[in-house]
């Protein structure tokens, strides 16, 4: 696993059909251990602000964050290519204000950037600075007040402007993008589309790979999301261990001999 996946490499896993598996991760520790698992993109997304900050929309994460963030993730990360989400905000006002963003994060570490929605001639800007960019369609969670809620987007004749968004964005230069809750058609037919990668979340088995979000499959939060699969339940196993530390100190059983000097 010690081959570096870059942005040329993920074209080469498209054209040759390997799938492109990919997660979220938001520091050193757990972005050394999706790294390690042979996670071949690692997402700092935004959703830090959901499953580390406790907010209910990624809307209030700030480029501190992010930049925080992605500099701690890139101390683990090797071999993965790092994306870093640009957050709400940080590049709607003007094509130079998301050059900037983007530019800010690269000097943190990340390997590439992503923002969501139909901005082509930001991707067009930020892919002449040098930058690698990823587009993110469908359910965009900062638009989620726009939508009203969590809703599956390009049903019926929405499809077709799903379709000529992600036409834009890999007319401007984006290497891929994240196809969100969309139906598992529309996301076929962009894959086989487009020359460019395509990496689904409620997107569907036939896109070029596929992310999620870390908490989500390991078990770590209580919502149970249709497009996410726990691969484990860690949040039961840490609390199972953290109740028997409290029972052992309580008890007098913690420290032992063995603990003390
Ligand atoms: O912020 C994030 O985790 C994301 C993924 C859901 C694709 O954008």
């Amino acid at each position: 696993m010690g081959d570096r996946i870059t942005v040329p490499r993920l074209r080469q896993m498209k054209a040759k059909g390997d799938k492109i598996v990919c997660l979220t991760a938001y520091d050193a520790g757990f972005g050394a251990l999706a790294d390690a698992a042979g996670i071949d993109l690692i997402l700092v997304g935004d959703s830090l602000g959901n499953v580390l900050l406790g907010y209910s929309t990624t809307i209030p994460v700030t480029m501190e964050q992010m930049l925080h963030h992605t500099a701690a993730t890139r101390a683990g990360v090797s071999r993965a290519l790092l994306v870093a989400d640009l957050p709400f905000g940080s590049y709607q006002v003007s094509v130079p204000q998301g050059v900037e963003s983007a530019v800010a994060l690269m000097k943190a570490g990340a390997d590439a950037v992503k923002l969501e929605g139909d901005y082509p001639d930001t991707v067009r800007a930020i892919t002449a600075a040098g930058i690698p960019v990823m587009g993110h369609l469908g359910f965009t969670p900062q638009s989620v007040h726009a939508f009203g809620g969590h809703r599956v987007q390009g049903k019926g004749d929405q499809a077709v402007v799903i379709l000529e968004q992600a036409r834009r964005l890999q007319a401007a230069g984006a290497f891929g993008m994240v196809l969100e809750l969309m139906p598992s058609e529309l996301a076929k037919q962009i894959t086989s589309e487009l020359e460019i990668v395509t990496i689904g979340i409620g997107g569907g088995v036939d896109c070029d790979g596929q992310v999620q979000v870390l908490h989500d499959v390991l078990g770590l939060g209580s919502t149970r999301f249709k497009h996410a699969k726990r691969y484990d339940e860690i949040g039961e196993r840490v609390k199972d261990a953290l109740g028997t530390y409290a029972k052992e100190v309580r008890g007098g059983e913690f420290p032992g001999p063995e603990n003390s000097f």
